[in-house]
């Protein structure tokens, strides 16, 4: 990248000459889609709406955190809640890919009705290049769709706009910097959030074990940092595995699924190395989920596997 002062001033060029009329921006509440939603709404200023999706599969309190960040950035947006359609779509399906695929279309789906709603024809993403590298723009392999890439319908009327979509991560916190837009206290989050981290079929219930471990997965680790025990890691977070176990509460058995903890640093997503937290605070974790969440999860495991060969999110 150039200079951020270069690329802002050539970004907010390139977006007025690109939308003549309306658009729409899916801001996530990350940071490169809150950059991106932050060019546009200079650039375009009321002919934008930044449209927040509570999709059913976000984190707990994440609707309250991004609306804070937001504000912190300058950032107008609209909550749209979408729960329903989401879980709708994605009721019965285990496959990776194809949850990636039926996320990232049911996004679409809902920025078509609302850029209709507004008499927009352009959609705003946040992109950046590891998003479509990964996605198979130029490897041969597809490693995996990411939600804001493949899931984009072949017949859809909106055109997609992509302004950071050749920068990487950490050209973004440096634009980021420039336009005064805070670094999220937040860790990374993908966009299709916990629908990523509940592997087998997605319901109800599997996704609150799923929210609550992460919960704590966050809170035990975000202690740990606070009393220097830790630095920050990149991602930090809880998968729920569809693998029951045997347990024992008290006296009685219990017949739970298995949760795994994944802590990673990395510089760039492209390359992670897994990380052992202390032992007190594993310890702490595995008691922690293991109660609240008592005769759902029965065990408590921690992945060890860095990126490559794995990738940060199980699926
Ligand atoms: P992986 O699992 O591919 O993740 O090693 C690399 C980074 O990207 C995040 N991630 C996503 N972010 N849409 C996103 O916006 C997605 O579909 C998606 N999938 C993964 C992941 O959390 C990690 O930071």
């Amino acid at each position: 990248m150039k200079d951020p002062a270069a690329f802002h001033k050539d970004a907010v060029a390139a977006l007025r000459a690109a939308v003549p009329g309306r658009a729409i921006v899916a801001a996530s509440g990350g940071i490169d889609s809150t950059v991106a939603a932050v060019l546009v709404q200079e650039a375009l200023g009321d002919r934008a709406r930044a449209l927040f999706v509570d999709t059913g599969l976000l984190r707990e309190g994440e609707v309250e955190l991004v609306a804070d960040f937001f504000r912190q950035s300058g950032l107008r947006h609209e909550l749209l809640r979408a729960e329903g359609p989401f879980l709708t779509r994605l009721e019965g399906v285990t496959d990776p890919e194809e949850k990636r695929r039926r996320i990232g279309e049911t996004f679409i789906r809902i920025f078509e009705e609302e850029a209709a709603r507004s008499g927009a024809d352009c959609l705003v993403q946040g992109t950046i290049a590891p998003d479509w590298i990964e996605s198979g723009g130029s490897l041969r392999d597809t490693i995996k769709t990411h939600h804001n890439v493949g899931g984009i319908p072949k017949d859809s009327r909106l055109r997609i706009i992509e302004p950071l979509r050749d920068l990487y991560k950490d050209e973004v916190r440096a634009l980021a910097e420039h336009l005064g837009v805070p670094r999220p206290e937040r860790q990374p989050f993908p966009g299709p959030g916990l629908g990523v981290r509940v592997i087998g079929a997605i319901t109800r219930e599997r996704l609150a074990v799923a929210r609550r471990a992460n919960a704590i997965v966050e809170q035990e680790v975000d202690r740990a940092i606070a009393g220097g025990t830790m630095r920050r890691p990149w991602q930090y977070f809880a998968v729920l595995l569809p693998v029951r176990t045997v347990g024992v509460t008290g006296d009685s058995r219990v017949y739970g699924e298995a949760v795994s903890v994944r802590i990673v640093e990395s510089v760039d997503a492209m390359t992670a190395t897994a990380l052992a937290p202390p032992a007190e605070v594993v310890r702490t974790i595995a008691e922690r989920i293991t109660r609240d969440l008592s005769g759902k999860v029965a065990r408590v495991l921690l992945d060890v596997t860095d990126k490559p060969p794995a990738t940060i999110e199980w699926e």
